[in-house]
């Protein structure tokens, strides 16, 4: 496919971590280009790195979009939960299409790997969360080979500095949309989800642990799938890598993942900014090439 002549305009709403994150990958897409940059803190570090690139900036938050719905196209909410759903209701009403970064769960869920088809016909879908990301592929391919699936349990480790404070106000969320994802794309009957932030020095590498309680678990059947699906994973983030597993420990199917990011804004360590951050982009892309007609 030839480089498009025309680029999707994207805003960015929220200037943290993800955001930030966000904001220094979709610069390098071919697809996709940033015209807002989106906060309510004009000197938040974001705010200044998005400046310092050149890209237009505002602290008014969903206002700017209501005042210049010309703006952006569609637009990648990184802000919290609660924002996301008043978020949601303006974006619908001027027609942009919503990446909802936040465990908000307003739109259908999307986890590019497994259910991208199904996510572009949406014009709000949500990106579940990091744990969500790195776990739910590997919940899919252990509830399309083994027969009853009776419990997940998913343990994310990220570090704390990765971490900020839109993140913490939106622990409970991320626990019930973690847990509800990893039911509805495993068709498990029970699922359990955990995040540790670490605030170990030097900050440790993200990292999730897949346990799934199954009848008869079937090795075997489960191995050339998820070597497939790691692979399509790969495909938007590179340092996506099983580093366990699949193996079989007390009765219990165990697969370790460990996500190493691209040192965008935060060094390499921080790769649960990068496993929702890409499949965001990677879905965005998708759009740009379906909306605007590249193919
Ligand atoms: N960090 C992760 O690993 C991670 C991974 C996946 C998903 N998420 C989700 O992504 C969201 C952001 O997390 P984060 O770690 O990036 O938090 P963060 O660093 O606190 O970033 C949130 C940003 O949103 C801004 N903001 C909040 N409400 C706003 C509003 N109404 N309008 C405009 N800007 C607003 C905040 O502005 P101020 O600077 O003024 O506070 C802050 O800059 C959370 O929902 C989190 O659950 C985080």
């Amino acid at each position: 496919m030839n480089p498009p002549q025309k680029k999707l305009r994207v805003a960015i709403l929220g200037s943290g971590n993800i955001g930030t994150d966000l904001l220094i990958k979709s610069m390098r897409s071919n697809y996709l280009e940033c015209t807002a940059f989106i906060g309510r803190n004009l000197v938040s570090q974001g705010m200044q790195m998005a400046q310092k690139l050149g890209v237009p900036i505002s602290s008014n938050s969903i206002s700017h979009i209501e005042e210049n719905p010309d703006c952006c196209d569609l637009v990648f909410d990184a802000t919290t939960a609660k924002d996301h759903f008043i978020h949601a209701a303006v974006l619908k009403k001027l027609g942009k299409i919503a990446i909802d970064l936040t465990p908000a769960k307003v739109g259908g869920m999307c986890v590019p790997a497994v259910n991208m088809e199904e996510c572009l016909k949406q014009n709000n879908v949500n990106m579940v969360t990091c744990g969500g990301q790195a776990s739910i592929p590997i919940a899919h391919v252990i509830g399309k080979t083994q027969k009853d699936v009776e419990y997940i349990e998913v343990v994310s480790s990220i570090a704390s500095r990765s971490a900020g404070p839109g993140t913490r106000v939106n622990l409970d969320e991320y626990i019930h949309t973690t847990e509800a994802g990893l039911k509805l794309f495993s068709g498990a009957q029970r699922t359990k989800a955990i995040l540790n932030l670490n605030p170990a020095h030097p900050c440790i590498n993200m990292q999730t642990t897949v346990f799934a309680k199954v009848d008869n678990p079937n090795i075997d059947a489960l191995k050339p799938e998820l070597e497939r699906m790691v692979k399509t994973i790969q495909a938007y983030v590179p340092g996506y890598n099983v580093i366990l597993g699949p193996i079989v420990e007390n009765g219990r199917i165990a697969v370790i993942v460990r996500v190493l990011g691209l040192g965008d804004y935060l060094p390499p360590y921080a790769g649960n900014l990068d496993i929702i951050n890409c499949a965001a982009l990677s879905m965005a892309e998708n759009f740009a090439i379906e909306r605007l007609e590249y193919k």
